[in-house]
């Protein structure tokens, strides 16, 4: 086990570059399952999750080679159809992509329930609202979603609730079926216009992604692509909202302005300058900011999952703020960590205020999920004192060289290796 030894109050300054977006990429990956021809994808992210998304690929029988450690060549025309069980979908909540992309090609699929981030209930009943509308049976069997089409065929399908994951599944099952499909209510975050962009390049026929409606005519076959991923819009917030806490001066390259208008909207609202340009943003932050009001929605709306990272600034913002969790029912398990470092948060049901303190104070701390590891890193590195964040393989899962970027900007940050305290107590019971 490893953790992060953060010593704060060391003020962020310099440039850092923006890594492929992990929510785009991990649709991807296995949207390549449905070309006919070879594939390569650059700018995708070091990170565990693209790792896990490749194994799986692999040992169903993909070639795949890496050109470097951002660039992959894909050929899963030996692919076969095979199960995806539990031991590697509880690793991921994005193995629920392989049930759009394997019915896709092959009109049938079989993935575990998925696992992922504990962020409350996390139904994929609108994943299967979609895979029967397009012809498919879906039953779920010891915890394994199973899914059978003589043929798929184009329908219409209006989304009962937003959601990123079913209008990605939807797009992948939907791009090789007969006819037209049009998936109304569709989510509109930019990682599912990065996968439209990127079928498209393949020869598919997508037209509307990022609109509520997206229309997808279904194409017999799919060659081969080069595509380079988008950089990821939460990985350049969380660098904006460690730059905001620690009264830092850094340059985000590689970023999308457009994508981060929500964030930015917000960071310049409590008091953080942010300078914008073509593809980078400068943040600059200030002595003193104000509290303010968050409540996370769908894109274009404040993301959720930059809601712990603000959390995490606005905890020596002055006065109150109040974060409203509009998409999850359980997103704030990192306030207790908070609370250790000297936060002054009240959680109610979805929605936590926050009491502005003059200054956190480091502490030994715990990674919930992949965000909540990453506001605890942000409140670290701002606090007075040294903390050390446990459970980082989490963060690692959505984060390339995490703490490498950070030290480049200047941060006191180290990575450790942790004896693992069950296992040695264990051993040191045996040694006796
Ligand atoms: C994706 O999760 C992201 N994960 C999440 O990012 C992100 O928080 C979320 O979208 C919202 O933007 C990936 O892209 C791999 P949803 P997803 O389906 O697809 C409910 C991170 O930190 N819902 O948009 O699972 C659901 O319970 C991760 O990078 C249903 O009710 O999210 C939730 O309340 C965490 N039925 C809401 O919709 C369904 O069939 C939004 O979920 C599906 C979802």
């Amino acid at each position: 086990m490893e953790k992060y030894v953060i010593k704060g109050g060391s003020k962020l300054f310099g440039e850092v570059t923006i890594s492929g977006a992990k929510n785009a990429v991990v649709a991807i990956l296995p949207a390549t399952i449905l070309a006919d021809e070879p594939c390569v994808i650059e700018n995708i992210p070091n990170i565990s999750d693209v790792t896990i998304t490749l194994q799986i690929m692999s040992e169903m029988g993909a070639n795949i080679r890496m050109r470097n450690k951002n660039t992959v060549e894909i050929d899963t025309r030996p692919l076969r159809n095979m199960p995806i069980p539990y031991e590697k979908a509880k690793l991921m909540r994005a193995t629920t992509y392989f049930l759009g992309t394997l019915l896709g090609r092959f009109h049938s699929a079989r993935v575990s329930m998925p696992g992922g981030c504990n962020l409350g209930d996390r139904p994929i009943d609108q994943h299967l609202k979609c895979f029967t509308a397009l012809g498919a049976e879906c039953g779920i069997d010891g915890g394994m979603v199973d899914l059978k089409a003589d043929r798929l065929i184009g329908n219409q399908i209006f989304f009962d609730k937003n959601s990123v994951g079913a209008t990605i599944n939807g797009i992948m099952a939907a791009v090789k079926a007969e006819g037209l499909t049009i998936i109304e209510n569709a989510a509109k975050e930019p990682h599912v216009v990065d996968l439209a962009n990127c079928l498209n390049s393949m020869g598919a026929d997508i037209i509307g992604a990022g609109t509520d409606v997206i229309k997808i005519r279904g194409v017999k076959e799919l060659h081969g692509t080069t595509y380079s991923v988008i950089p990821d819009q939460i990985e350049a917030g969380t660098f904006m909202a460690a730059a905001a806490a620690t009264r830092g001066n850094v340059l985000i390259k590689n970023v999308i302005p457009k994508h981060l208008e929500p964030i930015t909207n917000k960071f310049l609202k409590i008091g953080v300058q942010v300078e914008q340009y073509d593809d980078s943003i400068r943040v600059i932050g200030g002595e003193n900011y104000v509290g303010t009001s968050i409540k996370t929605h769908p894109h274009p709306g404040f993301p959720t999952d930059m809601q712990p990272q603000m959390s995490a600034v606005l905890t020596c913002a002055k006065g109150a703020s109040m974060v409203t969790e509009s998409i999850f029912d359980n997103r704030f398990r990192y306030v207790d960590e908070l609370r250790r470092m000297g936060a002054n948060i009240s959680v109610e049901g979805r929605v936590a205020v926050i009491e502005g303190v003059e200054r956190l104070k480091g502490a030994p701390v715990r990674s919930t999920d992949l965000r909540a590891g990453a506001a605890l890193i942000v409140a670290a590195l701002g606090a007075e004192g040294t903390s050390e964040i446990y459970d980082i393989f989490h963060v690692e899962r959505g984060y390339e060289n995490m703490e490498v970027k950070l030290r480049g900007l200047g941060a006191n940050i180290i990575k450790v290796e942790e004896p693992d305290p069950v296992s040695d107590s264990a051993a040191a019971k045996k040694a006796v």
